[in-house]
């Protein structure tokens, strides 16, 4: 089990650094490089768990890849027509993401599958994409949930459809805002033979739309709603060749970093700017803090640009509505800076964070008051009283398998009296796998051991 030593920073973080391709894109990316004409190039792939387990998956269907070890994937698409079965189960690791984007695709297939998953993922529910794929003529068995009797979970079993059938046209309105179930039912809808019209309460990031519009298929977006037409035959996807965008959700964590340790300045470059995804922004921007977006140009539909963020003294504010869908994945550093700022942070909204890859709102709490701060939780959300004055209380913690409780964890340890422990920080890999580095070469006092 590997643990992280953080001791506290003593001088600025400063530099200019790469930070990892965006995890939600390069699903996306190979996804649909793999139902391409012929052949796609993606460049920068992260060799993060949950990437490295979606390419797995498409390679187990006979998707023929070539992977130069070094960030540059050359997938041979095999047009939208049928992938081969896979000789054993679909491992997604701890990827949410690759289950349940992976399952509108198996779930158009007309053989049987498997899909398993870590214990983590063994936990998420899954009735979110099983009822409305069974909505469209598919059909998906989970194993019953640990603690929810109504809910499925992994292992998923899914299909066959029976041959020559098709899934149905669909029209859906999800009932939480969710990324990953939009983009299951815009993925089958590319098999079904009506078109699929999805509705959402708040608009979640819409990767899969921008991509899918850029490589010519027939979709379009008003407010929360999509509208995929079935595409016309199985070379509608034109073949790409892409420079993944770096993600901004790991970039957060550094940008995060630079807020509370004073003096810095931190740049992340060539970093993903997509408006749905780019709330932490202006949560950083709420708490009074100094962050600079310059654009540099867009691939595949995305923006991305340099962005800069500086030492501030932080004032309190609140995290809620929109605001929160287009920050879920930096609730867990965005608590890190209400811990520094002046006042009382509330965070509502944030139910979701109740099945992300760890129940994040009581691991939030946890962590912030192992750092001596006080934190309180209520059923959508927590509060926290900020506090910016001397260092918080060293602390010794653990990631839980959840790799975004272990980088908060890690950022509070740079503000705290003492060397901080932050054990199980094996997780940290599922999408940085060079943070520790990433970190140091900032200048701070951190290691990993073990
Ligand atoms: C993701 C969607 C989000 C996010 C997750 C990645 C995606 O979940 O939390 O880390 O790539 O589609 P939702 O499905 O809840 O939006």
């Amino acid at each position: 089990m590997t643990r992280v030593v953080v001791r506290p920073s003593n001088r600025p973080l400063t530099g200019s650094v790469p930070v990892p391709s965006d995890k939600s894109i390069g699903h996306r990316a190979f996804i649909l490089a793999s139902f391409a004409r012929s052949t796609c190039t993606i460049r920068g792939f992260s060799y993060g768990e949950d990437n490295v387990a979606t390419m797995r998956a498409f390679s187990s269907m006979g998707v023929g890849v070539e992977d130069d070890g070094s960030g540059t994937v050359v997938v041979h698409g095999r047009g939208l027509a049928q992938l081969s079965a896979p000789s054993s189960p679909v491992d997604c690791g701890n990827s949410g993401t690759t289950m349940r984007l992976v399952a509108g695709v198996l779930a158009a297939q007309t053989f049987r599958s498997r899909m398993v998953g870590d214990e983590s993922l063994s936990r998420r529910p899954m009735g979110r994409i099983a009822r409305p794929l069974r909505a469209r003529g598919a059909s998906i068995e989970g194993a019953v949930h640990p603690t929810r009797k109504e809910e499925i979970t992994a292992p998923l079993d899914i299909g066959p459809l029976a041959p020559s059938t098709q899934l149905t046209g669909l029209e859906y309105r999800i009932p939480v805002a969710s990324a990953q179930v939009k983009s299951a039912l815009l993925l089958s809808g590319l098999f079904a033979s009506g078109p699929t019209v999805v509705y959402e309460p708040l608009l979640s990031r819409d990767h899969t739309e921008r991509m899918l519009s850029a490589l010519g298929v027939p979709i379009r977006a008003a407010g929360t709603l999509v509208h995929l037409d079935p595409p016309s035959g199985p070379d509608t996807i034109q073949d790409f060749d892409v420079d993944l965008p770096g993600d901004l959700s790991a970039a957060a964590f550094l940008l995060c970093a630079a807020q509370i340790v004073e003096g810095s300045v931190v740049t992340t470059r060539r970093t993903g700017l997509n408006p749905t995804r780019a709330g932490i922004i202006d949560v950083i921007r709420g708490f009074q803090g100094t962050i600079a977006a310059e654009p540099q140009g867009d691939v595949l539909g995305e923006p991305f640009g340099l962005t800069t963020a500086r030492f501030s003294e932080l004032r309190a504010t609140s995290v809620g509505g929109e605001l929160s869908t287009r920050s879920i994945d930096e609730i867990p550093i965005a608590s890190a800076l209400s811990a520094r700022a002046r006042g009382t942070t509330v965070f509502t909204d944030v139910g979701e964070l109740r099945v992300k890859e760890s129940d994040r709102i009581a691991r939030i709490v946890a962590v912030l008051r192992a750092f001596g701060v006080e934190a309180e939780e209520s059923p959508e959300g927590f509060r926290v009283e900020g506090r910016p004055e001397g260092r918080l209380r060293a602390a010794q913690v653990d990631g839980d398998g959840d790799h975004r409780i272990a980088m908060t964890a890690c950022v509070l340890g740079l503000v705290a009296d003492g060397e901080t422990v932050v054990e199980g920080a094996d997780a940290i890999a599922t999408s940085f796998p060079r943070f520790v580095g990433t970190l140091r070469a900032l200048g701070a006092d951190v290691e990993v051991v073990g």
